[in-house]
């Protein structure tokens, strides 16, 4: 009997819950468990790493806090719903400020864990692959509705982002119409701007805002301004919370940082809607989706991507391909070793994918 822990890092996101019932279902299948030699138990940790930091095993009401048992029948309904049954924290073992990487190898043992499945991006496999470094098998499952996580083409969560801020889009529209207003739509993405391009262009926005591409305040009023006179009377401005003036830098919350050194950004919205105002007398308004884009039921594409995800890492279990996160890579399920995924980032090329003199998606492809 081998014990398979899982657990969910970083912001939750739809599909993480469809991940986590794939993992548990396979591992527990009963036909499949015929062909081999070797069974599973499966045990949820909650609120990703911190669950498995802070369990005390030897106290009975503590592995109750943090630990979460999965069967068949308790994960039956799972992939229907969004964010994560398991909780999930920003968590880091390996900070340096805050050392507990000692307690986490401690706990893994004391728990007979034989295989840990990470679902998450950048920051949670990356302790995954710290752990692999120092003999622990770990297998990784990607997330992020950034988008921007390298060896994959895709990610959970970024489907279902997608779809929500084209939802919202479609509502502001008519608002907008009715009142001739511009409105500014502040996605999430932070330094990557796939969320806006993709959620703009699928929308039919009229202005798209990317981190890659640093923009020019007149260029952008000059290009509403020549919509003045014309039969359409309002504008969509979608603009990635990380988007960037020229020569300046992102927009923060505040100056705080977690975990894993990450600042909160966000606020660019509020500033481009008043200067739009000011600079051209058009009447703007502005919306921040923030955690909505997280939120609500899993699309057709997380769920199935949810459940093909949870399938491999299971395979790479069997296979004892550890040290590796699933991915998707031209329509085919397939693996890359965790180290390649790290310490990138997966940006939009500005040349293949955006117009620099419009500001949106370019439309040439070939
Ligand atoms: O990485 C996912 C993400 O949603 C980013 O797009 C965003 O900047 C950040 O997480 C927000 O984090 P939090 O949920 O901690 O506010």
């Amino acid at each position: 009997m081998k014990k398979i822990a899982i657990l969910t890092g970083g912001g939750d996101c739809p599909g993480l819950n469809g991940a986590i019932k794939w993992v548990t279902k396979t591992a527990l299948d009963p036909l499949l468990a015929k062909d081999r030699s070797v069974q599973f138990e499966v045990l949820g940790i909650r609120d990703g790493w911190k669950g498995l930091v802070e369990v005390d095993p030897d106290d009975p009401k503590s592995r109750e806090e943090h630990l979460k048992p999965l069967d068949e029948e308790r994960v039956r309904t799972w992939d229907r719903y969004g964010g994560t049954n398991l909780g999930t924290s920003r968590t880091n073992p390996f900070n340096l400020k805050n050392e507990r990487s000692a307690r986490l190898l401690e706990n893994i043992e004391k728990l007979g864990i034989d295989v840990i499945v990470a679902i998450g991006g950048e920051d949670t496999l990356g302790v995954a692959y710290k752990l692999h470094r120092l003999g622990i098998r770990t297998v990784g499952i990607p997330k992020t509705i950034d988008g921007d996580l390298v060896g994959t083409d895709y990610s959970l969560g970024f489907d279902s982002a997608v779809n929500i801020i084209m939802e919202e889009i479609d509502r502001l529209r008519t608002t907008a119409g009715s009142h001739n207003r511009i409105f500014v739509v502040e996605t999430m993405g932070r330094h990557a701007g796939w969320l806006a391009l993709e959620g703009g262009e699928c929308s039919g926005a009229y202005i798209i805002l990317i981190p890659e591409y640093p923009f020019e305040m007149d260029r952008l009023c000059e290009l509403l301004l020549e919509r003045k006179g014309r039969e359409i009377q309002y504008s969509i401005v979608v603009v990635s919370e990380g988007a960037r003036l020229g020569g300046k830098k992102e927009f923060c919350k505040d100056e705080k940082l977690d975990d894993f050194g990450h600042r909160s950004l966000g606020g660019i919205a509020a500033y481009i809607s008043g200067e739009i105002q000011e600079k051209t007398g058009f009447d703007s308004r502005y919306v921040i989706l923030s955690h909505l884009q997280r939120g609500g039921t899993p699309s057709a594409r997380d769920r199935l991507m949810a459940r093909r995800f949870g399938i491999a890492a299971v395979d790479m279990i069997i296979n004892e391909d550890f040290g590796r996160m699933v991915s998707y890579v031209h329509g085919e399920i397939s693996s890359v070793p965790l180290k390649e995924v790290l310490n990138n980032l997966k940006l939009v090329d500005v040349d293949k994918y955006y117009d620099i003199e419009r500001y949106n998606g370019k439309r040439t492809i070939l």
